[in-house]
């Protein structure tokens, strides 16, 4: 929610779902891009696709684009080409990444792989993890075993790639600062 705040996708677009999972980000994007724009989750297990899928087709939503892809491994060409074949365009409009960059190790691949997939002046949001701060910080050894539970790294802190990537950056975070929230234009990486 905060994440597709910050992101503000508008009417018509096209955004990547960057580790789609079960699609849980689908009902708040498709509110915001209606039914002329376009949502392209990518996600590396099979299992969590099929889900989205069943999502998507439950709610009669067209114009959702599901590609199996680990987004540190991928072509991006052959992922474009792939996007396009699905009816949506070969560049995206914006692309959003909500608590998967932590978990894809090698994350500053994912984001030079996915801003290949992107406008020059597209939107980029990040919504990750990291330790609490301030009178939330006695909860860090029960947010780092959850981290390290579903195989996150809570030291990852992939948002600094938008702060020191993007302009016009929004900030927020959520839960004691332990949720980092930001969005904004991407400058380079392509
Ligand atoms: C914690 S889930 C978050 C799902 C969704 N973004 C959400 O907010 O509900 C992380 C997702 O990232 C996917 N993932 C992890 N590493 C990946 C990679 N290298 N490439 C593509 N997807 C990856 C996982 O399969 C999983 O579905």
């Amino acid at each position: 929610m905060l994440g597709i705040d910050a992101l503000a996708p508008a009417a018509g677009q096209q955004v990547l779902d960057i580790g789609c999972g079960t699609g849980l980000n689908f009902p708040l994007l498709r509110e915001r891009l209606g039914t002329a724009g376009t949502i392209v989750g990518i996600d590396r297990s099979a299992q969590m696709l099929h889900q989205a899928r069943r999502r998507a087709r439950a709610r009669g939503w067209e114009n959702v684009i599901l590609l199996q892809a680990d987004m540190v491994l991928l072509d991006p060409g052959s992922v474009a080409a792939r996007i396009e074949d699905g009816g949506g365009a070969a560049v995206s409009d914006a692309a959003l990444a909500t608590y998967s960059l932590s978990l894809m190790g090698d994350w500053e691949q994912a984001w030079t792989n996915m801003n290949r997939l992107l406008s020059a002046d597209a939107r980029i949001g990040v919504v990750d993890m990291q330790d609490p701060v301030g009178w939330a910080r006695w909860l860090t050894p029960l947010a780092r075993l959850a981290c390290a539970a579903g195989g996150s790294d809570i030291t990852a802190a992939p948002w600094q790639a938008v702060e020191k990537r993007c302009v016009d950056v929004v900030r927020a975070s959520a839960r004691g600062g332990h949720l980092q929230i930001r969005a904004g234009k991407r400058t380079d990486d392509r």
